[in-house]
């Protein structure tokens, strides 16, 4: 289902908690779990935004956006998505969950971990704002709550917006650096893999671990495969692949006949 944008009357930084029905929330342990994931991979994203802008130190434009916008409207989605938790599950000790997880995950953010040119940087961040696009727009069609559902579409918007800025600044370094397909096609891939295994599964791990005291990694897996399963039904294909796909830079005809198989094996491969 694809969600219509009603975006209202309201903003990221004036949302309005007091219409959540609380109540009928308690029962969304679903929602309870990614809202709080998210919120703890948004708000860490000051670690990684000092990794990129050291890496684009040299590189005015970029490293002042990353500082003044990119960064804060991160964290911005980070606080509501805070917000939004701590007002419908008051029981639950975020700063704790938050505190253990930033020692996790402090230690696969170094700037070892970036790509080797600054170029095939960009291309990663550009797979990174695919996936964080097409989450909000999956959880926006997911969540049966108003609010939300209009947090969610807001940040996506935001998150387009940021995939809008990394494509731009990637053609920039492509004009010096000339990568072929293969080596770009080889960072789309490195970088997916890794979203595969990284973020959203440290968060989930550590939302579980403070949740249910007889939480492991065997049950955090369950309940990451099972949230996953739950968001694919909504998961946008079609346009994760056109994003991730658009820094190869391929022809219109070449583009359509590479994406619909791909489109049609990510599907499978998350619906069966
Ligand atoms: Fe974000
Ligand atoms: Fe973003």
């Amino acid at each position: 289902m694809r969600v219509q944008a009603n975006l209202g009357d309201w903003t990221l930084d004036n949302v309005p908690l007091e219409r959540v029905n609380c109540a009928a929330m308690q029962s969304r342990l679903d929602l309870f779990y990614l809202v709080n994931a998210a919120s703890f991979v948004e708000i860490a994203a000051e670690l990684y935004t000092q990794n990129l802008v050291s890496y684009f130190s040299a590189d005015a434009e970029i490293s002042s956006w990353l500082r003044d916008q990119w960064q804060h409207e991160e964290t911005r989605h980070g606080r509501v998505l805070r917000a939004y938790a701590q007002h419908v599950w008051p029981d639950f000790d975020w700063a704790r969950a938050y505190s253990e997880f930033l020692t996790d995950y402090s230690q696969q953010c170094t700037v070892e971990a970036l790509e080797a040119t600054q170029g095939l940087e960009l291309v990663a961040r550009c797979v990174v704002e695919t996936g964080t696009a097409t989450y909000y727009e999956s959880l926006a069609a997911h969540a049966d709550e108003p609010v939300l559902r209009g947090i969610a579409m807001r940040i996506r918007a935001d998150e387009i917006n940021h995939y809008k800025h990394f494509y731009r600044y990637f053609r920039k370094y492509q004009q010096r650096e000339n990568q072929g397909r293969l080596t770009i096609l080889r960072a789309i891939a490195r970088r997916v893999v890794e979203a595969r295994n990284g973020d959203a599964q440290c968060a989930l791990r550590h939302v579980d671990a403070v949740r249910d005291p007889g939480a492991n990694a065997e049950t955090s897996q369950k309940l990451y495969i099972q949230f996953a399963a739950s968001l694919r039904h909504d998961y946008p294909f079609d346009m994760a692949v056109k994003m991730a796909l658009k820094p190869l830079g391929l022809p219109a005809a070449l583009n359509h006949i590479v994406r619909l198989p791909l489109v049609w094996a990510g599907t499978r491969c998350l619906l069966n």
